[in-house]
């Protein structure tokens, strides 16, 4: 099954017979992990009910132009915004005309319009209608502008007609869908991923450790995955559950973190240092709980590994990238990190009280020794492959080659 997690998919509903089948797609794109927004053209309406697609998405349905109470909250361009890919299915020949040439007469044009997220159509009409000579130029004029075209699958029709017009099956939208993400700008390349918090043991039952939620990390080691790269995602304790395409090497404490990267730092091409490393752990870790009996108590705490350090100080070292988490000054402190863990690129984000840590959205500034560009504030998963672009990029320029033939063994 093509994993969709963390994709916002606005389903286009347009007006067809195939609009029955909607709901059935909706369930599946969720299954696969996306969140699902629905857009249906008046026409639609006729052939399936908005509260149907309200229901199977969760979400209430979009289809007003000039809709005041959707004006306010999710307008349009706030829709064409929010999506990472629009599929539109079933795609009339009314729509893709429309589509073609510009229109922006309805939500469903106007949101195609107004986006900057790739458009996937699914085409379905009588074959008289595919097989007309307007149709087949709108659809020529689509494709030149990269939009992709899946199907319409041959067979029996609702109008009782043989041929070219049928809805393409849902596995094949979803995995056309799941395509648009999958761009192999890292394909052979190794690349190992830390990321969450790490637990510094104090006794059996107590620990120092911080809020890093390792959503960050996880949506940057997806991104890395649907680069084509072999991932290895080394993670502290989270509530996350492993994304799709990669290891995920397990651990708790900083030197096991530490541990897990060197086992596997020898063939890796780039390294993405996410986690929330705790600095130091308390030196003396006892085997049975400590008791309430002193008035003051002290931990000592001894400083731990730093794995990004080690990593970037290799001979023949992979491409390191670190994370800088501050307060204030983020520039400032980027740069001295940049420096003192000697790493290729420092992304630096600020945190504090509902930024950063365990939010859904953050901004990032990115700094290397060639200078410095800001990721402007978006979703957690967005700015993931956001970054990963600009990864694999700079990546490419370090080693002087195409990212593809870059792998070093
Ligand atoms: O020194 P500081 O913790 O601010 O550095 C943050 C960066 O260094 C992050 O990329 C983090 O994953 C990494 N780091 C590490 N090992 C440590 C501490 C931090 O890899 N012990």
């Amino acid at each position: 099954m093509s994993s969709l997690s963390n994709k916002s998919v606005l389903l286009g509903v347009s007006g067809g017979i195939a609009a029955y089948k909607s709901p059935d797609l909706v369930r599946r794109l969720r299954e696969a992990g996306a969140e699902v927004r629905v857009a249906m053209s008046a026409n639609a309406a006729q052939f399936i009910t908005p509260l149907t697609l309200q229901a199977v998405s969760g979400r209430p349905v979009h289809h007003a132009l000039l809709d005041q109470a959707a004006e306010s909250g999710m307008g349009h361009i706030e829709l064409a915004r929010w999506a990472d890919v629009v599929l539109v299915a079933p795609a009339s020949a009314n729509f893709l005309s429309g589509l073609a040439h510009g229109a922006a007469s309805d939500l469903l044009t106007t949101v195609c319009l107004a986006t900057t997220a790739p458009i996937v159509v699914a085409p379905a009409m009588n074959q008289q209608m595919w097989s007309n000579t307007a149709t087949r130029d709108n659809i020529q004029l689509l494709s030149r502008r990269d939009i992709t075209i899946c199907g319409p699958a041959t067979g029996d029709q609702a109008c009782g007609e043989t041929g070219p017009g049928r809805m393409q099956d849902p596995h094949e939208l979803l995995a056309a869908v799941a395509a648009v993400f999958t761009t192999g700008g890292l394909a052979g390349n190794k690349v190992v991923i830390t990321a969450g918090p790490t637990w510094e043991a104090i006794d059996p039952v107590r620990a120092i450790t911080n809020h890093s939620s390792g959503k960050m990390g996880y949506a940057i080691a997806q991104a890395v995955a649907e680069s084509g790269a072999e991932v290895v995602l080394v993670s502290g304790p989270t509530a996350l559950a492993a994304p799709h395409g990669m290891r995920r090497v397990d651990v708790v404490s900083a030197r096991e973190m530490y541990q897990a990267v060197m086992d596997e730092i020898d063939d890796t091409d780039v390294f993405i240092g996410v986690a929330a490393v705790a600095d130091y752990r308390p030196s003396r870790n006892g085997l049975q709980k400590i008791k309430k009996h002193a008035e003051r108590l002290t931990v000592e705490l001894v400083k731990n590994p730093d794995i990004l350090a080690t990593v970037a100080a290799l001979p023949n070292g992979p491409y390191t990238v670190g994370f800088s988490a501050e307060t204030e000054a983020l520039e400032q402190h980027a740069r001295e990190k940049l420096m003192s863990k000697g790493a290729d690129l420092i992304a630096a984000n600020e945190v504090g009280f509902n930024k950063g840590f365990g939010v859904d959205d953050n901004a990032l500034l990115l700094l290397d020794r060639s200078g410095s560009m800001t990721l402007p504030r978006m979703r957690k998963s967005r700015l993931a492959r956001a970054l990963v672009d600009e990864i694999i990029r700079r990546y490419a320029e370090h080693s002087g080659q195409d990212p593809r033939q870059a792998h070093r063994h």
